[in-house]
């Protein structure tokens, strides 16, 4: 009887529990306002449990329910640093560009798991200096939108800089395939995935690469997608299926790393177009899986170690789709691939939060970081996990709630912002016994240590910088009276921001 009666107990809390839990999803995440900037961005609410690397954390935060993406830069303890202009993003990346820090990211138009857009490359003032774009027309890109013209053919998933001042992109061209061999029509549609090297001073193509032009070395029976669905059921152009989907390149020498989300597969590409080696994460391809080093859907595949016999390969392994539902646990997935003899895939690594575990149906990075630490981020599930040398996980950061907030990708790196714009102030009377105060901003600044607060050339004081937005309450103002702000320490010292009045624009 008591037994019957806490197990009651039992399912009406858990009844609660998903009540609770559908009433959130249903919620908008909470969204950081400012006084002195219109900027608004997703709450990063980060928990620390051990000692994370040193840098700042660089996402695309797109909110689904409120319909809004941004390119964003945040700080450990939560607080932004850089917010980029509202659009559609992704596979964004700061990289080394010719010896200079930039900021690489793809934007465009978002069609169901690809895109069509270009790369922008931003120096450290967050100006785009390069602009690299592959034209549909001259490619002779078909795509869903049959009535829509692109300015470049570029697909969402990658833009990685080389050291010879070139890029990896992926693009989708929608083509005709005979699918009679999984069932499918004879006459049927795909998504081919195509991947480009491009020089990013000219424009001009250096290498291209279309898995349909390889169908015995790239098959249609390896995709893991069903024919129907959102996997694509290929009857015709508005619908074709997802073979390969391609989701991450990365160049070593002449030889091009390539992953495939909907064929569960890892690819090695010679600059001939050969494909040097094809690891299926299901049925391993030319290799032989070993205990625990299954995979699929995954995202962010690269080579932690490469030599002649032996690779080592880093991913975000999601094992999970909008089609497989939250079924498999999703890990950070590190793999040792004996490339000549017994050609056996080991299992290195695999980390993932005990205490809230995630099933993530799309997207993700795996970062290696210095001292042994990796940074993941799990897309449609807007969780970052940062793990130490030991696998223990020493920060969250959760964003929103799954699936009505993603990112593409998250990294941590080192950066120094010296934004172009000058520092953003407004003045305003508080309730306080004549006090006033000054909110202060500067989007995309880095290391400002203080900020001065003048009026007319008096310094009324000098308080040390806050988070995005610092306030200083100033005593001895008056509305009508003018107040500048001055920036102190960092590459933007002594810069100084346009005079205000008290009480305008509160
Ligand atoms: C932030 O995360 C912590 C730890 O998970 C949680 O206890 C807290 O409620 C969260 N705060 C908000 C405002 O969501
Ligand atoms: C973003 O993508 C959507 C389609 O998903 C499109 O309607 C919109 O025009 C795109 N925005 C930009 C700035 O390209
Ligand atoms: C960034 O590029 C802009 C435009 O070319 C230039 O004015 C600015 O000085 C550059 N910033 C840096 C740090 O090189
Ligand atoms: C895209 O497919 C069309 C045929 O549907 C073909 O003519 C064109 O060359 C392809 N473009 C690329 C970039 O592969
Ligand atoms: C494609 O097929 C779908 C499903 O059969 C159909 O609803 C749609 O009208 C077709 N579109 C075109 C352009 O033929
Ligand atoms: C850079 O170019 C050289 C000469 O063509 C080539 O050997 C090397 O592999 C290239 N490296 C990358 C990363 O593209
Ligand atoms: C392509 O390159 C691979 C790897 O370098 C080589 O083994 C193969 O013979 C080349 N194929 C052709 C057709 O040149
Ligand atoms: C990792 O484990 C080693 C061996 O147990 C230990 O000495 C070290 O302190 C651990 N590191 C951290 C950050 O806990």
């Amino acid at each position: 009887m008591g037994h019957s009666i806490s197990s009651c107990v039992r399912q009406a809390l858990a009844l609660m529990a998903i009540l609770i839990n559908v009433a959130a999803a249903d919620a908008l995440w909470p969204l950081q306002t400012y006084k002195s900037s219109s900027i608004q961005t997703p709450y990063m609410n980060v928990t620390k449990m051990g000692q994370t690397e040193p840098g700042y954390l660089f996402l695309t935060p797109e909110d689904i329910s409120r319909g809004t993406g941004h390119p964003a830069i945040y700080s450990d303890d939560g607080q932004l640093v850089w917010q980029g202009a509202s659009g559609n993003y992704s596979a964004l990346q700061p990289q080394i560009l010719n010896g200079e820090p930039v900021i690489a990211y793809w934007s465009g138009y978002t069609g169901e798991g690809f895109g069509f857009g270009h790369i922008s490359i931003l120096n450290s003032s967050y100006d785009e200096i390069h602009r690299v774009t592959l034209s549909c027309q001259e490619q002779n890109f078909v795509t869903v939108f049959d009535t829509m013209a692109f300015d470049s053919c570029i697909d969402i998933h990658e833009s990685q800089i080389t050291a010879n001042g070139t890029i990896l992109v992926t693009a989708v061209n929608v083509t005709q395939a005979d699918l009679s061999s999984i069932g499918g029509p004879k006459d049927g549609w795909i998504q081919d995935g195509l991947i480009y090297e491009i020089d990013i001073l000219t424009n001009e193509i250096l290498f291209r690469w279309s898995a349909h032009n390889h169908p015995a070395q790239v098959p249609l029976a390896d995709v893991r997608a069903p024919l129907q669905g959102s996997g694509g059921s290929g009857v015709n152009s508005t619908y074709p299926y997802g073979y390969p989907h391609l989701n991450a390149i990365y160049k070593y020498g002449d030889d091009y790393l390539v992953s495939s989300r909907y064929m569960c597969s890892v690819f090695f590409i010679a600059h001939n177009g050969t494909v040097i080696w094809h690891l299926h994460g299901r049925t391993g391809g030319d290799f032989t899986l070993g205990l625990g080093t299954s995979f699929c859907y995954q995202h962010d595949v690269r080579f932690e170690f490469q030599s002649p016999e032996r690779v080592t390969l880093s991913m975000h392994n999601n094992d999970n789709t909008e089609f497989t539902g939250h079924t498999s646990l999703t890990t950070g997935l590190v793999l040792d691939v004996e490339l000549q003899g017994s050609k056996e895939v080991t299992l290195v690594s695999r980390l993932w939060d005990a205490d809230e575990p995630v099933y993530a149906e799309s997207q993700g990075s795996y970062q290696s970081l210095g001292n042994g630490h990796v940074l993941q981020d799990h897309g449609a599930t807007p969780k970052i996990e940062e793990y130490d040398e030991n696998g223990t996980i020493v920060m969250r950061a959760r964003f929103g709630y799954d699936n009505t907030m993603q990112t593409y990708r998250t990294y941590r790196y080192s950066w120094v912002g010296r934004p172009s714009t000058k520092p953003d102030v407004v003045a305003c009377p508080t309730s306080k016994g004549g006090q006033t105060a000054v909110y202060v901003s500067w989007n995309g600044a880095t290391d400002v240590q203080s900020w001065k607060v003048y009026s007319g050339s008096e310094i009324k004081q000098t308080v040390p910088r806050n988070g995005f937005e610092t306030t200083v309450l100033v005593a001895g103002l008056s509305d009508g009276d003018s107040v500048a702000v001055e920036a102190v320490g960092g590459v933007g010292d002594g810069i100084r921001s346009e005079s205000v009045t008290v009480g305008q624009g509160c």
